[in-house]
């Protein structure tokens, strides 16, 4: 394993030169392996100019936006972009029937009318340092100080641990107000120390309605032709000093180290584009079984969630105030359940299991050539495979139940408030003043909580558990699971438990722990975790094994690709991808332009459709063509296609030209291509961009904010 890790950070210093498209670069070898290739065709910039941890550079203008998506700084005065599928959960939680903005939009005409996004967080990127050659020195170094020991390998980690500790102390020190911490690439065999700012006093600035941010709603999503006008504007906040400090009415504007230019100008056929930001998980890593197996649980979750979300859509439809309700739990419900089902259809028209099984079919070929290919990746397939067969079953189980019986509406009060009670109880001794803070830190939970609705979407959860899992997973309950009617035990839960009901819950904060021990939603949540836990205990039994197999079959990919250029799976770091403006053919005779216009918002309009109302005002603004300078063709450029390789979090960032400048926000990949996290599809594969002008139309022409201009600055 030494051996290995040594060589591979030797891999992957030596590989230059990598071709375009496909790819989530590492930004510190952005030198070393793309920055020659991007210039080859048309980047403009230096790899210096894009990330440098001496200078300011674009890095510092891009930032985790919460934990899910990117966003980036447009101002000197600390304005951010982002989706409008990003700000969304956030928009949601500050609107109330009374002001919707979710629904209408919102723009703060003033400082003043910023809107603080509680719970909001904003990271800036400072540095990301290797540090595997020190890892592993000094785990060379412990493997022969305990050799002969006890207990090595508990003494080893132990020891690796606060090696590691001492690096993220030093990183602290070296970077005030900062965070840092280790992460693994390439399955556990390379370690970046990555120190990050993280600002908590983020605000609401700006947004279009739903009907343009969300335009094409579910039905839309994940495809193109896309017209949807994807963008959210917030602002980050400082202390006086530009540090992070909480929220605070002394706070000032962020002022950050760099900040975008904006380009009017719009795209052509072929230009260079490239896009800096946090793409969350991709599986380029992961075996053929462990594909299967994704596939597999990922069915479970679309089945699961088909049931729940007819429900929801159906109370949703019914009451715009239910609507706003669920809103965002309902979009990200079904984001997920979407995505699955197009890769399940793609996996199996692209035939990516026969592919990556022809994949490991020539490695496994590769690594029999040589005795010590064999000695050190021999066994990895065989690792996995068996990890994943074993824990196969558990897993099935764990997802049925965390998608169906471990999620309703509840249950979900009473695990929020049981933990934040366990966490505050570590620190205090006053039980009663500890459960008045729970209560009152879970309360806000019922914002979001319809009564009825919950009620009918938690029996349709207990039928669906029941029908689909073997009677050996049956929760063992007071009742009888297997015959109960669960119409009459929910309504009885909802009568009787304090955590069905705003009213009942509310009362907890006046009773002591034991008074809660007869609960009979209590008693159905134990049983859960009683059938849950065993499942756990079996599905992590192999951890270890598919830890090792999996760090192993990457190892040895690298060694086999040698000197190609590569890039480690996604995992919520910052990363580069580069490609250029390109249409698409989706099916045989078919041509998808790459871009689309507000005279295909006007196509898909139908009043009697929620997802496809049109604002009256866009309508005059259309047909009056009072494009300003957004325009081209006299009309405006909605959204746009190109051959970068994102992914989920990677929502919100920039699409930049070849100087480095904003021309589009990336927000959505394509249908014909959703298998993408697994295999990179060069000829269907298209990232979906929302214009900049499309952006900054609807903020200007639509939404009044002109104001905001002034803070921007744009490409001559
Ligand atoms: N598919 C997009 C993504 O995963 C999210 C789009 C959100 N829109 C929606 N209609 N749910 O980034």
């Amino acid at each position: 394993m030494k051996k290995i890790l040594c060589t591979l950070a030797a891999i992957l210093m030596v590989a230059t030169g990598a071709k375009a498209d496909e790819g989530m670069w590492l930004l510190p070898l952005l030198q070393k392996m793309n920055i020659k290739s991007m210039q080859e065709i048309g980047c403009e910039l230096s790899a210096e100019e894009i990330y440098s941890i001496n200078h300011s550079s674009l890095k510092d203008a891009i930032v985790h936006f919460g934990s899910g998506c990117t966003g980036e700084i447009i101002s000197n005065e600390g304005l951010l972009v982002t989706n409008h599928h990003c700000g969304y959960g956030n928009i949601q939680k500050l609107s109330s029937d009374e002001h919707n903005y979710l629904e209408n939009g919102y723009w703060a005409m003033s400082r003043n009318e910023e809107l603080p996004c509680k719970g909001l967080t904003v990271t800036f990127l400072q540095n990301m340092t290797d540090v595997t050659p020190i890892l592993n020195k000094e785990k060379k170094h412990l493997e022969k100080k305990y050799r002969n020991a006890e207990n090595a390998g508990e003494k080893i980690a132990a020891e690796l641990e606060a090696k590691a500790s001492e690096l993220i102390e030093a990183a602290k020190a070296d970077y005030p107000h900062c965070e840092a911490n280790i992460v693994s690439f390439y399955n556990n065999n390379v370690q970046y120390l990555i120190v990050d700012k993280v600002f908590t006093d983020v605000r609401f600035v700006g947004a279009p309605p739903a009907s343009v941010g969300k335009f094409g709603g579910e039905t839309d999503n994940w495809m193109w032709p896309r017209h949807t006008g994807d963008f959210s504007m917030f602002r980050v906040y400082a202390g006086k000093d530009n540090e992070p400090a909480d929220y605070s009415e002394e706070n000032v504007p962020y002022i950050p180290k760099k900040s975008l230019t904006i380009s009017l100008k719009g795209v052509q056929e072929n230009d260079f584009s490239f896009i800096m930001g946090y793409p969350g998980r991709t599986q380029r890593f992961q075996t053929a079984s462990q594909l299967k197996q994704m596939i597999d649980i990922n069915r479970i979750r679309v089945d699961a969630r088909t049931t729940r979300q007819n429900i929801m859509n159906e109370g949703m439809e019914a009451s715009p105030s239910v609507r706003l309700k669920y809103a965002s739990k309902y979009a990200r419900s079904s984001n997920g359940w979407k995505k699955w089902q197009g890769e399940e259809l793609a996996f199996q028209k692209l035939n990516i299991i026969g592919r990556e099984e022809q994949k490991e079919q020539d490695f496994i070929k590769w690594v029999g050539q040589k005795k010590s290919r064999l000695a050190q990746y021999g066994q990895a397939l065989k690792k996995v495979d068996e990890a994943v067969a074993a824990g196969k079953d558990a897993e099935r189980i764990i997802t049925y139940i965390n998608e169906s019986v471990a999620s309703m509406g509840p249950e979900t009060v009473l695990i929020n408030f049981f933990n934040t009670l366990n966490t505050h109880l570590k620190g205090s001794t006053d039980t009663a003043a500890v459960i008045r803070q729970s209560v009152e830190e879970t309360l806000p939970l019922f914002k979001d909580y319809d009564v009825a609705l919950e009620k009918k979407m938690c029996v349709a959860m207990l039928q669906f558990y029941r029908d689909e899992v073997d009677s050996i997973y049956f929760p063992q309950i007071k009742e009888n699971f297997a015959t109960l009617d669960f119409q009459q035990y929910v309504d009885g839960i909802f009568r009787n438990s304090h955590f069905a009901t705003r009213e009942k819950f509310e009362q907890v904060a006046n009773l002591s722990i034991k008074d809660l021990a007869d609960d009979p939603l209590k008693e159905f949540h134990s049983a859960i975790v009683q059938v849950i836990t065993p499942c756990y205990a079996s599905y992590f039994g192999n951890a270890e094994q598919l830890k090792e197999g999996s760090r192993e079959f990457a190892a040895g990919l690298l060694k086999w690709q040698k000197g190609e250029p590569s890039y480690p799976d996604a995992n919520s770091t910052m990363r580069l991808t580069y490609g250029t403006v390109k249409p698409y053919s989706p099916k045989d005779a078919v041509l998808y332009r790459h871009y689309s216009t507000l005279t295909g918002v006007m196509e898909k309009e139908d009043p009697n459709n929620y997802e496809f109302k049109v604002p009256a005002k866009l309508k005059e603004l259309y047909e009056a063509k009072d494009f300003g300078m957004y325009a081209e063709n006299d009309n405006i450029v909605t959204c746009f296609l190109t051959t970068n390789d994102i992914t989920g979090g990677n929502s919100g960032s920039p699409v930049l030209n070849a100087k480095g400048e904003l021309i589009g926000l990336a927000f959505d990949g394509n249908w014909e291509s959703m298998s993408s996290d697994v295999m990179f599809e060069p000829d269907l594969q298209r990232c979906i961009c929302v214009d900049i002008r499309y952006v900054l139309f609807m903020m200007d022409k639509f939404g009044g904010a002109s104001h905001l201009l002034e803070e921007m600055n744009f490409s001559k």
